[in-house]
Order: structure tokens, then C-alpha cells, then sequence
């Protein structure tokens, strides 16, 4: 008795009849989980769970259906309101690096560059602080932050928006980030859930015969989907997070948003998550197997700018349940789900109502569409900055990773003579918004603060690093001299005076563009950024180049010996000048760590972007072959060198780590299998008890303060089945010290730190053997190694 609509009818047509293909391959369907859970509170939202009920049970059936669909609204995504009962209704917004659909606001580091800090108080920071602009605004719901794409392929167009390909520090990064976003009474969106790891072929496109070309399907076996890519949603539940968007692409031939093995399954019985589900704008393809399936909103709604047409949702649901095809208990259980978090961080308030001004910014829904009246009574173009450039100069600037320094190149020391050259290095040229519904953006002139698509900001200001330079250069009497053309300054310096061979330092500004919808095509910065660097060094034997850029780039001047530094500054946002100044002045010292591998060659990585050509109705099969060899688990499980490894970054000063030690905190007690418990947000808290603690000393031995990111990474015993990556990042702390300061720190190893997932058994299983636990500075600067048995 499931309702289909015609378009999941059609989709359950192409599936049956690729099925006979599918079940001889390695990769299977999503298997069926049905009902979809009730919530039920778990996790210390009883109380707003009550007055969730008692609200929802003043709607009628048409209001029900109204709460759990977008509407053209005033903001990205929203909810109607119900005046009758004093709601507002509800304003979602993006987006993940601050408020993009506004103005007088910040743009703040992006995710890429905030894993690279490391930093836990700075990630959750950076998320409070984006959550109070957004907060007050008029959003209910910030759209981030983001986890997938993770970036399992370096080429991924969104990987800049998220945190890191190593799921531990991506987890970390998504914990603190929503403790952050919700601790301002906001609610969090953790995206996007799931298998979302490259933007081509996202959305299904049309045939040249008019026939749908279905999206490309994320062929995830269970333990890597458990172990790398589910991870980090496990941990943002954990965290509290009030909502989860479902992503576009399909996984095991089922739609992100209808797929009830990863819904109803992992996120709502596994990992007990109490919020609701949203869909991704236009990823909803049907309605009642949808809702069935766990989908608890679809977003935009009535209108998308994705799908011109009607909601699988809205009028549909009360057809639905009038006809008997829909329960309304599931939709009394949508509601509760969308209505608990706001009770929760107290949206029924008074609550700032959205600024008028971003009605104008809207490109999705002009005002003459709007159905129902939204309050926006409140002041217009508010500014909602504060001192927050305080923390966008910090974060950047802790997050910039030092990749070389030879020859005593950084920090500066009262240079005389500085060249300035690249095309990243001065101001923006073309405006200050890099969103264009085409996803345009990637201007020659100019610096790169963020990349472009829902993602990106709205500037109302930037400091270009040349800026920062000049003003910096002033105060000392240096001379600064520039060439912003690529083209000139790889082809002709002759106007430089003195020239290029008696400047003290030579600095290079490369940027990398990457957008939503596109995938990377090249790891190479942009705009010939490559000759560039040669031709400054081929000249100068002080070169220094900075990159900013959305992730991975390879480095093919990276051994030149005229190129004495290299830093990677990723998207920064607006205090970009700033934060580069600091570092290459000594001001800060570097303390970032790549939050990736780079390798010495593009070829050398094993996970390219799908990419067909004349590809058939359902061709579009991403196969996750590599399992959980993802980033630096490939390259250590290949014996592979690489350029610069997972977690490295220099300092200008040195450090030391004292012995190891491990002790015992389960007492000998420890089960292979976690004990069966009551899940609570997270899944069976037997997973989060820690079972082993790892301590160690640091110590600053160098001259200048300074910090740093001791990293300790689990390998696990060879009774584990295969392909299991030879070290993983279970523990890592950032730390500042003082010349000759010395700090203890201590990792405590959770239950799940030290499992694998077993499918047979599914469940988190402790493997019999010895472990051998690497404490280091990076995942390849190894200082000391311990072995332990924890079920000996
Ligand atoms: C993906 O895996 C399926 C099943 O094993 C196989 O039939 C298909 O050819 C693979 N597709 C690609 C692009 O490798
Ligand atoms: C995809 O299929 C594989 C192989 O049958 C299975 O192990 C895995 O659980 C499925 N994943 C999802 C998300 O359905
Ligand atoms: C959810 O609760 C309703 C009552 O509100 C009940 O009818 C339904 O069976 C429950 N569903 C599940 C999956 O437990
Ligand atoms: C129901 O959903 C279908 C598919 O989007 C749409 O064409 C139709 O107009 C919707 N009906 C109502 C009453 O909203
Ligand atoms: C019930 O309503 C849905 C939603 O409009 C419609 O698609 C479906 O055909 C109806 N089913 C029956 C059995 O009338
Ligand atoms: C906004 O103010 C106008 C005029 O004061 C009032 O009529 C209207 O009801 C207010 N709108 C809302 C949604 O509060
Ligand atoms: C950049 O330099 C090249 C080579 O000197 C020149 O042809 C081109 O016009 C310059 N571009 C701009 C925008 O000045
Ligand atoms: C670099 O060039 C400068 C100026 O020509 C010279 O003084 C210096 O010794 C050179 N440094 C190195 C390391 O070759
Ligand atoms: C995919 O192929 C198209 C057409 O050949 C090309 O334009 C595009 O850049 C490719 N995408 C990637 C990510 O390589
Ligand atoms: C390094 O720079 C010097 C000028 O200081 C130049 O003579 C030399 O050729 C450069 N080295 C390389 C490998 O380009
Ligand atoms: C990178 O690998 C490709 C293909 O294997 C090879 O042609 C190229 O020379 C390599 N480049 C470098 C810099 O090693
Ligand atoms: C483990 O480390 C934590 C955090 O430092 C500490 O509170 C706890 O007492 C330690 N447990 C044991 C058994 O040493």
C-alpha cells in the first residue's frame, strides 16, 4: 500500500530492470528499513519534545503538511508561518563560512582552512561566531556545517566547504563546529549525507532524446561507509546537531533523500539522531516513499530553482494521508522533529526577525511569488560584523601551513627589497560577491578569499595581501615593488628597479578557483600559476610562495632551490592580507598542518572524479573501490612517497615529545563488542567510553613561542580483515608553548577509536591481537611507538 509518485515509480522501473547487472556485481541495493523511528527525546530534549507536541497538536492536517515543506519565503529555505499560533515560521540560510544571503556581514575562513588549524577552539569559535551574524539576520537554521564531501578525490568542487578526507578530524571538526553554532541558540544543518563526494553529474540530467540520465550512485560497501563516511554524521549527532541534509547523488542505486538504509537506518536507529532530515535543494524525487523512507522536509519546497515544479510534499501530504496511502503519525513525527530543536534552543523566544535586506539578495524567490506574509517588521541592513575580524585574522593565520622553509627564509627580517608578484596578491577586481547562478567566478585579478556557489560569502570588505604588505612595508622603510599579470611577471621583469636578482625576497601569490557544481579539472594552481613561480625563480634565490586555494594543489617547483618557502594559506576569508602578514613576519607562528596528503605527482592519487561521456540512463556507477584507502590510508597502504604527508606543517621553532605511556582505563574489562546499551545521540555509548589513555610530554626546544599539533594514529592488529589501513588518526591537540615550556597531554581512545566495523556482526568490533599505537608529529614523522592488546 506505499504511495509512488510517478517520477519514484519510474525510478523503481530503471532499478528492477538494472537489477539482474547489479546483483552479480560487487555492490548491492540499499536494503530496505522501514518504519521510519519515531523520536523520542533521547539526549536531554524531553521538555522541547513537549511543547513540540503540544504545538503540533493545534495544527490541522493542511498545517502539518505546511511545517515539513519550503515555501518562497524571504530566505533560502522557509517554512510559513502560522500566525495564529505566534510562529514565525522558519528562516533557513547558508551557509557554512558565514551569511551569504545578507549583507554587513563576515566572511570567515573556510572549512578546509579551518581544519587546518587544527584548532578546536578556534573551529568552535569560527562557529559561533558565523552562527551569531547568521542568528541576527533572522536565521533559524545555519546550513553547515559540512562534512561530505569529505574529499575523497582531491578534484572534489565542494571539498574547501568541508573539512578533511580523514574522517576523525573531519568528526572533531563537525563536533565543535555545531557546539559552537548551537551554543548561540541557532540550529546547525550537518551536509551532506550521504556518499556526496563529487559535484559532476550530481543531479540526473536529460537525454538528448529527453530521457533522464539518473544521478551518479555512490557504490559504498558497509564498513567503509561506517568507517570513513558516516563517521563524521556519528559524531554530529553526537554533538546535538537539530538537522541533517540529504545530498543529491544516489547510493546503491536509491536517492540520497528516499533511501531508508541510510535514513530510517544508520541516522535515525543507529546513530539515534532526534532532528529532522532535509533535503537538499531539489534532491527530493518522490513523496511518500520519501517520507517513508525518512525524509522529513523538502527544500525549497513549492519552488526550486534545481525543479521547476510542485512539492512531492505540501498538498500532497494531506491528499496522501486522506487517501490512506501516508500515516499521519509519521507526519505528527515529521513535525515534532522539525519543532523540537527550535523548542530546544529556545526560537519561541523572541527571536530577530529576518532583515528586510536580504529579501533583495535573494535570487531564488523574488517577492511577487510569496505565498504567505513573513515578519519583516525588523531594522533593515543591520550590521552584524561585531569584532569579528578578530577572530577571521587568528583563524587564518593559525591555519596557514608552512610547507618549506630552507635557507632561514621566514620570518622575514627587515627586508629592504620586496617583489610582489601573481595575480592572487591585489585587490578584487570584479566584485566583492563571487556567487553567480552560473558559477562564475574565477576572475584573473584578484585574491581568493573563498570559492564560489551556496558556499561563498558576501564580502564587505577584503584585505588583499598586497595591502597588508605595503602597510606592513611602511612601517619598516622597505620598498615594495609588484606585478600582478601572470603573464608579464613570467615573461618580463625588466621594470624592476633594483631588479629582480638583488631583491631580498621575492613573494608569489597562486590561487586556485573551485566552485560548487564543478569538479576540479587539474591539480595545478590556476593561471599558469607554475611558469610563474619558475620565472620568479629563475631570477630571484629568495622566493616565497603562497597559495590560496580550495584544497589540494601539486607542488612541481616545490624542490626548487631557489623557492625557499612555500606556504598554503587555503581560502582564508576577509582578513587574507592579514593573516599572511602575521605569519610570514613572525608575528604568528605557523602552526597549521595539512588536513590532506599532497602528492608528488597528480597520478599518483587513486580516486579520480567519474567522468562519462555519452553515458547511459544509468551509467553513471561511482565505485568506491578503494574503500577505506582514502587520502593518506592509500598512500601509507601503497608504500607510496609523497610530497608532503597528512598532518605536516612547519613551525619557526622546534619541538620535542617526551616518552609514551598507555594506561588501562577499561581495567581489563573490555568485550570485543560494545555492551548492548540504549543508543543514545551517537549510537551505543559503550562507542564514545574511553578505553586506553595515551600520554606523552611536548615541549617547545626552539627559541620563539610557538604551537603545535601532536597526532597519535591507531594501527591495528593484521587479525583484522584486509585492506585495513596501516595507521589511522585516532587523537590529536593543538598546543602553544613558550621557549623551553613543556606541556603534558592526553589522548583518551574511545571504544570506537580502537574498533573496526564487522558487517557480519554489524557492530563496532575490538580485534583480538596487538595494536601498535605512532605518536608523532605528522602521519609520517613518527617519534615514538607503542604496542597494547586490549582484550588480552
Ligand atoms: C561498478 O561496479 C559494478 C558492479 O560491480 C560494475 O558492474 C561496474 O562496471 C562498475 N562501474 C565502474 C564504472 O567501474
Ligand atoms: C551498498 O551495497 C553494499 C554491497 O552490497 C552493502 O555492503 C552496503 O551496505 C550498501 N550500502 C548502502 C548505503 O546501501
Ligand atoms: C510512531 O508512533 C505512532 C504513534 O504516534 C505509532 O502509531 C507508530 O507505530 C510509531 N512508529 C514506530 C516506527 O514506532
Ligand atoms: C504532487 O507532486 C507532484 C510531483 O511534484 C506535482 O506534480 C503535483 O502538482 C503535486 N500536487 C499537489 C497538489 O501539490
Ligand atoms: C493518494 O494521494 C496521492 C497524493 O496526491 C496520490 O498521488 C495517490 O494517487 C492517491 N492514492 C490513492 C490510492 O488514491
Ligand atoms: C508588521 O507591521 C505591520 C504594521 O505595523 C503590521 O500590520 C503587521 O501585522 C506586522 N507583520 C507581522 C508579521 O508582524
Ligand atoms: C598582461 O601582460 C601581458 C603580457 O605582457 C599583456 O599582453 C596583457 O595585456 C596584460 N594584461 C593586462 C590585463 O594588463
Ligand atoms: C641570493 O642572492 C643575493 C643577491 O644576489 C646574494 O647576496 C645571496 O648570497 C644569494 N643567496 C644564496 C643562498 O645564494
Ligand atoms: C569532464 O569531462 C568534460 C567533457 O570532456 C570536461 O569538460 C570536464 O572538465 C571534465 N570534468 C572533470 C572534473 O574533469
Ligand atoms: C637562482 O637565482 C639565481 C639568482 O639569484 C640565479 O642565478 C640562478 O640561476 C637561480 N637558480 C635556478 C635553479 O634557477
Ligand atoms: C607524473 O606522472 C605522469 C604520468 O605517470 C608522468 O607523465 C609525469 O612525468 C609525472 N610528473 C612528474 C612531475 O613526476
Ligand atoms: C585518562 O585521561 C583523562 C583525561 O586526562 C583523565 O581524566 C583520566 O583520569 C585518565 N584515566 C586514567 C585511568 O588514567
Amino acid at each position: 500500500m506505499v504511495l509512488v509518485s510517478y517520477r519514484a515509480a519510474l525510478l523503481t522501473l530503471l532499478a528492477c530492470g538494472a537489477s539482474a547487472q547489479w546483483e552479480s556485481g560487487s555492490y548491492g541495493y540499499s536494503p530496505p528499513v522501514y518504519p521510519s523511528p519515531n523520536m523520542t527525546g533521547l539526549g536531554g530534549w524531553q521538555s522541547a519534545l513537549a511543547k513540540a507536541d503540544a504545538f503540533l497538536s493545534q495544527l490541522t492536517l493542511d498545517e502539518k503538511a505546511q511545517m515539513v515543506t519550503g515555501t518562497p519565503g524571504p530566505c533560502e529555505g522557509n517554512i510559513a508561518p502560522i500566525p495564529r499560533l505566534g510562529f514565525n515560521g522558519l528562516c533557513l540560510q547558508d551557509g557554512p563560512l558565514g551569511a551569504r544571503q545578507a549583507d554587513f556581514v563576515s566572511v570567515f575562513p573556510a572549512g578546509v582552512t579551518a581544519a587546518a588549524s587544527w584548532d578546536r577552539d578556534l573551529i568552535y569559535q569560527r562557529g559561533a561566531e558565523t552562527a551569531e551574524e547568521l542568528k541576527a539576520k533572522g536565521a533559524h537554521v545555519l546550513l553547515g556545517p559540512v562534512s561530505e564531501p569529505l574529499g575523497r578525490s582531491p578534484y572534489g568542487g565542494r571539498n574547501w566547504e568541508g573539512f578533511s578526507p580523514d574522517p576523525y578530524l573531519n568528526g572533531v571538526a563537525m563536533a565543535y563546529s555545531i557546539m559552537g553554532i548551537q551554543s548561540v541558540g541557532i540550529q546547525a544543518c550537518a551536509k551532506h549525507f550521504i556518499g556526496y563526494e563529487q559535484e559532476t553529474q550530481r543531479n540526473p540530467t536529460i537525454s538528448s532524446d529527453g530521457q533522464t540520465i539518473e544521478a551518479v550512485s555512490s557504490n559504498i560497501d558497509d564498513r567503509t561507509i561506517h568507517e570513513i563516511y558516516s563517521w563524521p554524521f556519528a559524531d554530529a549527532v553526537r554533538a546535538g546537531v537539530s538537522s541533517v541534509m540529504c545530498s543529491y547523488n544516489r547510493l546503491n542505486q536509491s536517492y540520497a533523500c528516499q533511501n531508508s538504509y541510510t535514513l530510517n537506518g544508520m541516522l535515525k536507529t543507529e546513530f539515534g539522531f532526534q532532528g529532522y532530515v532535509l533535503s537538499d535543494w531539489g534532491a527530493t524525487y518522490a513523496g511518500v516513499s520519501a517520507i517513508e523512507a525518512g525524509l522529513d522536509m523538502d527544500m525549497p519546497g513549492s519552488i526550486g530553482f534545481l525543479s521547476p515544479t510542485p512539492s512531492y510534499f505540501g498538498q500532497n501530504i494531506t491528499i496522501a494521508v486522506q487517501n490512506g496511502s501516508l500515516a499521519e503519525e509519521r507526519v505528527d513525527d515529521m513535525v515534532r522533529r522539525v519543532m523540537t530543536p527550535y523548542f530546544y534552543l529556545n526560537q519561541d523566544q523572541g527571536y530577530p526577525t529576518v532583515d528586510p535586506s536580504s529579501v533583495h539578495m535573494n535570487v531564488l524567490f523574488p517577492q511577487s511569488e510569496w505565498v504567505y506574509q513573513f515578519d519583516l517588521n525588523g531594522t533593515s541592513n543591520r550590521d552584524v560584523r561585531d569584532n569579528h575580524a578578530t577572530l577571521i585574522r587568528e583563524l587564518g593565520a593559525s591555519a596557514i601551513v608552512l610547507l618549506k622553509n630552507t635557507n632561514g627564509a621566514l620570518p622575514l627580517k627587515n627586508p629592504k627589497y620586496i617583489g610582489v608578484f601573481g595575480n592572487d596578491a591585489g585587490d578584487l577586481t570584479n566584485s566583492l560577491y563571487l556567487f553567480r547562478t552560473d558559477f562564475s567566478g574565477n576572475y584573473a585579478y584578484g585574491t581568493l578569499p573563498m570559492g564560489g556557489g551556496s558556499g561563498t560569502g558576501r564580502l564587505t570588505y577584503i584585505v588583499p595581501p598586497l595591502d597588508a604588505i605595503k602597510a606592513r612595508a611602511k612601517i619598516d622603510g622597505s620598498l615594495v615593488q609588484y606585478i600582478l599579470n601572470n603573464t608579464m611577471a613570467s615573461t618580463d621583469l625588466s621594470s624592476l628597479y633594483p631588479p629582480a636578482q638583488e631583491l631580498d625576497v621575492c613573494l608569489v601569490f597562486l590561487k586556485t578557483w573551485a566552485t560548487e557544481n564543478y569538479d576540479r579539472s587539474s591539480l595545478d594552481v590556476d593561471w599558469d600559476g607554475n611558469t610563474l613561480v619558475e620565472a620568479i625563480a629563475a631570477s630571484c634565490n629568495n622566493t616565497v610562495v603562497v597559495t590560496h586555494s580550495a584544497g589540494v594543489n601539486v607542488l612541481p617547483f616545490a624542490s626548487h632551490p631557489n623557492v625557499t618557502a612555500i606556504f598554503a594559506a587555503h581560502y582564508p576569508g576577509q582578513e587574507s592580507g592579514n593573516s599572511i602578514v602575521d605569519v610570514l613576519y613572525g608575528d604568528v607562528n605557523p602552526s597549521g598542518r595539512l588536513p590532506y596528503t599532497i602528492a608528488l605527482n597528480e597520478s599518483d592519487y587513486n580516486t579520480p572524479i567519474l567522468n562519462l561521456t555519452n553515458a547511459g540512463l544509468n551509467d553513471w556507477q561511482l565505485n568506491f573501490t578503494e574503500s577505506l584507502l582514502v587520502d593518506y590510508r592509500y598512500f601509507d597502504y601503497a608504500n607510496k612517497s609523497v610530497l608532503y604527508e597528512f598532518g605536516y606543517g612547519l613551525s619557526y621553532t622546534n619541538f620535542s615529545l617526551g616518552d609514551m605511556t598507555i594506561e588501562d582505563v577499561a581495567g581489563g574489562s573490555l568485550s570485543a563488542l560494545p555492551p548492548a546499551q540504549a543508543v543514545v545521540p551517537g549510537g551505543n555509548p559503550a562507542l564514545f567510553e574511553t578505553v586506553l589513555n595515551v600520554t606523552t610530554q611536548v615541549q617547545n626546544t626552539g627559541s620563539v613561542s610557538g604551537a603545535t599539533v601532536p597526532q597519535l594514529y591507531v594501527g591495528m592488529p593484521s587479525t583484522v580483515p584486509p585492506r585495513t589501513p596501516p595507521k589511522q588518526l585516532r587523537g590529536f591537540d593543538k598546543l602553544t608553548l613558550s621557549p623551553g615550556e613543556a606541556e603534558t597531554v592526553t589522548f583518551g581512545l574511545t571504544r570506537r577509536d580502537i574498533s573496526y566495523w564487522d558487517v557480519e556482526a554489524q557492530q563496532w568490533r575490538i580485534p583480538e591481537g596487538t595494536f601498535t599505537l605512532n605518536l608523532g608529529f605528522t602521519s609520517r614523522d613518527i617519534r615514538h611507538t607503542m604496542t597494547v592488546c586490549p582484550l588480552c
